[in-house]
């Protein structure tokens, strides 16, 4: 079977730690990894907009000794006239792998049902894998290990970054708090599936609505922002519902002393977060967002040597 990674569970314990030690790896040797050369092509498909996860694919992929093709769904007939399974039918004699920005989880199913190729999420609506993958690879990092460290993410709870951090952080053995106000609490069957993770890997997962009592105490802080891709009609009802969730200077004082501030971006200062925390000491945005290059490259070399083995017979 084709590897595919479509949610943060797709990948093992064991996985995900072999794919960060390799992008560890391939960051401090940027250029020591080729294995797309020929060119191979990757096809990189964005029905939303984007400006880290467009550059880090194309960059990533030349870096590796492919060649990236940007496809956007608004002049292709993907989403239009074909479907999922169908472009992947004709991507999949074409290109290596691909990589695709969506809204509904249900359509990279069906384009990974269809093809034989790995695709990648590049964020759904339910899901942003390869932003974890950034974000672990930053908390390692900065943290030293991810066992055992305890993270607050506060603000959507039913956003892709949010259920993302349950299922990648309880795949690493972390403990995962989540502060959400009502209404927008995560998907049940995604904390039953974070939950049950996290009880083979010694990690934990709460889901209260206190800021406040989330970052007590935590390593790593996380937001988003209040309005994502797709939500833009609700933006004024969502503000007043997530007034208090802004992630401030009083609320990071509540966290471990040493904490660390993550935000994938783009970012709302003044709304999510405070100019003064995401501009401040403890903010590590911007190694979070060099990651995610080197976790994505590693995630690209790990899927795409599986798929070449497969088809060897391997
Ligand atoms: N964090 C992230 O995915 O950013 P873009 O929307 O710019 O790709
Ligand atoms: N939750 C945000 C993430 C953007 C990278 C969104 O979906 O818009």
């Amino acid at each position: 079977m084709t590897r595919h990674f479509l949610r943060d569970d797709d990948i093992t314990p064991a996985e995900q730690t072999e794919i960060l030690d390799l992008a560890i790896a391939m960051k401090a040797d940027r250029y020591g990894s080729r294995p797309l050369a020929g060119p191979q092509t990757v096809a990189v498909i964005f029905d939303k907009s984007s400006t880290r996860t467009r550059v880090s694919f194309a960059v990533g992929i030349a870096d590796l000794g492919g060649q990236p093709l940007i496809i956007s769904t608004a002049n292709s007939q993907l989403g239009g006239k074909e479907t999922p399974s169908d472009t992947a039918r004709v991507l999949e004699r074409m290109v290596a792998a691909i990589v695709w920005r969506t809204y509904a989880q249900a359509g990279l199913e069906e384009m990974a049902a269809g093809t034989t190729v790995p695709v990648v999420n590049a964020l759904s609506d339910d899901f942003h894998p390869c932003q974890l993958l950034a974000d672990l690879l930053t908390i390692r990092e900065h943290k030293g290990s991810l066992q055992g460290t305890t993270v607050a993410f506060l603000g959507d709870g039913r956003s892709n970054m949010a259920q993302s951090y349950l299922l990648a952080g309880a795949n690493a053995g972390m403990n995962v708090r989540l502060a959400c106000p009502a209404g927008f609490s995560p998907d049940p069957a995604v904390v039953a599936d974070a939950t049950a993770l996290a009880g083979k890997t010694g990690g934990s997962i709460t889901v209260l609505d206190d800021p406040g009592e989330a970052v007590t105490g935590v390593d790593v802080v996380v937001t988003d922002t209040w309005v994502s891709m797709g939500k833009e009609e609700e933006k004024a009802q969502r503000l007043a519902t997530f007034a208090g969730y802004q992630v401030d200077q009083a609320l990071m004082a509540k966290a471990a002393s040493d904490a660390i501030f993550l935000h994938c971006l783009p970012a709302d200062r003044g709304y999510e977060v405070a100019a003064e925390v995401i501009d401040g000491p403890q903010s590590v945005i911007w190694d979070e967002s060099e990651n995610r290059l080197h976790a994505q490259k590693a995630l690209m070399v790990w899927l795409v040597e599986r798929a070449e083995r497969r088809q060897a017979g391997g």
